[in-house]
């Protein structure tokens, strides 16, 4: 049932080319075609909306922020990204013309569902973005859109999360569509990276050896910072949630700009600091801040665009990634991340699909 692999965390790792495929499958328009996302609602409801709610746990969460990202940019509608139980408990404002969306794999989450319904009774429109056919999420709201990742075995979230980045771009593609911001341009180029995605991914695959380098170098470390910027910051924190949840070190995950308030003070010569920094708008940034970290000895662990030499003599060791849309990095960004967090956990002899504690799905608060 493994199929081959020695845990399931693996094999849903190395399954995300084909969960992305299949996820995007029939939908991907053709030149100058709208985003056939199969909504309940019309292109009027859409362009009515002012504002759009996320919520979820976790690893849904991170997923959330990526998408306030991509939403925000390409629709220019104001995303709010809650955590489902404070949401629920906050008497949120609801105003008109609010859309809540909540993430979610197994579509079964407690708090998730009670949040999207807090919101629903104030007035707000709903949609799920589920891995679960039939689900409760997706049987409670107006609409869902599926990720297919398939089933996910392994407690920590793998392929449901990179299919959920996926469907967030296409939703704020279709948003922007409908509010009427959408650059043709950008819908083009971003429409050919998710194309492309599958395959930039399975290339990932021969990174492997440097990852299982880095996970002997530094599995015996205590804690681990991640530091990213953009899209790429949350990122940062699902590699840091998935090195806690699978190996049981200490891990943070950091907006890269953020460092200097706080965090810096924990920078020293055995501080591991997972750095993300893809050739985006934010590049130069998060390199001035990397060089702060190295000089106050921190080692750099640093994925970078194929041919960036820019961490020459600052970081430790580079890992050089496919050159993609930046703001479809965070889907590429994610697996050596995976990976990462896998590697360390198998040295540490942990049980990588059953960590301690968790369980899959979260039915109750
Ligand atoms: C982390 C993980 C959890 C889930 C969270 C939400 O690897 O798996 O953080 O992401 O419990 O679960 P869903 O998405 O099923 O609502």
């Amino acid at each position: 049932e493994k199929g081959g692999y020695k845990h399931f965390m693996q094999k849903e790792i190395f399954e995300q080319p084909q969960a992305l495929s299949n996820t995007l499958l029939n939908r991907l328009p053709l030149d100058g075609e709208a985003i056939p996302l199969d909504l309940p609602f019309t292109d009027r409801d859409l362009a009515d909306l002012t504002r759009i709610h996320i919520v979820a746990c976790g690893t849904s969460w991170h997923a959330g922020l990526v998408g306030k990202f991509l939403i925000e940019q390409l629709s220019r509608v104001a995303v709010e990204v809650d955590y489902a139980s404070e949401y629920r408990y906050r008497e949120p404002v609801v105003q008109p013309g609010t859309l809540i969306v909540g993430i979610t794999q197994s579509g079964e989450t407690a708090d998730t569902l009670a949040a999207m319904k807090e919101a629903a009774i104030r007035g707000a429109r709903t949609l799920a973005i589920c891995n679960v056919m039939g689900s409760t999420a997706t049987r409670q709201s107006e609409a869902t859109i599926l990720t297919h990742a398939g089933p996910e075995i392994g407690v920590a979230s793998t392929k449901a999360f990179t299919t959920q980045l996926a469907v967030l771009t296409l939703l704020a593609l279709k948003l922007g569509e409908a509010k009427g911001t959408l650059d043709p341009r950008l819908k083009a180029e971003l429409l050919q990276g998710l194309r492309e995605l599958p395959a930039h991914l399975e290339r990932l695959n021969a990174l492997e050896p440097k990852i299982v380098q880095w996970a002997h170098r530094w599995k015996d470390a205590t804690d681990f910072l991640y530091l990213g910027r953009g899209p790429c910051y949350p990122i940062a924190l699902e590699g840091a949630l998935k090195l806690k949840e699978i190996s049981y070190i200490h891990a943070e995950g950091y907006p890269a700009g953020e460092m200097k308030h706080g965090p810096i003070a924990l920078i020293d010569k055995t501080l591991p600091v997972v750095a993300l920094m893809p050739k985006d708008a934010h590049r130069e940034k998060t390199l001035s801040n990397l060089q702060e970290a190295a000089a106050r000895d921190g080692r750099i662990l640093a994925l970078v665009t194929e041919g960036d030499t820019g961490l020459a003599g600052i970081a430790e060791d580079v890992l050089e990634l496919p050159a993609i849309h930046p703001w479809l990095a965070p889907i590429v960004y994610a697996v050596p991340l995976q990976l990462l967090a896998y590697h360390i956990a198998v040295l540490r002899g942990c049980d990588v699909d059953q960590p301690r504690n968790l369980a899959k799905s979260v039915t109750v608060e």
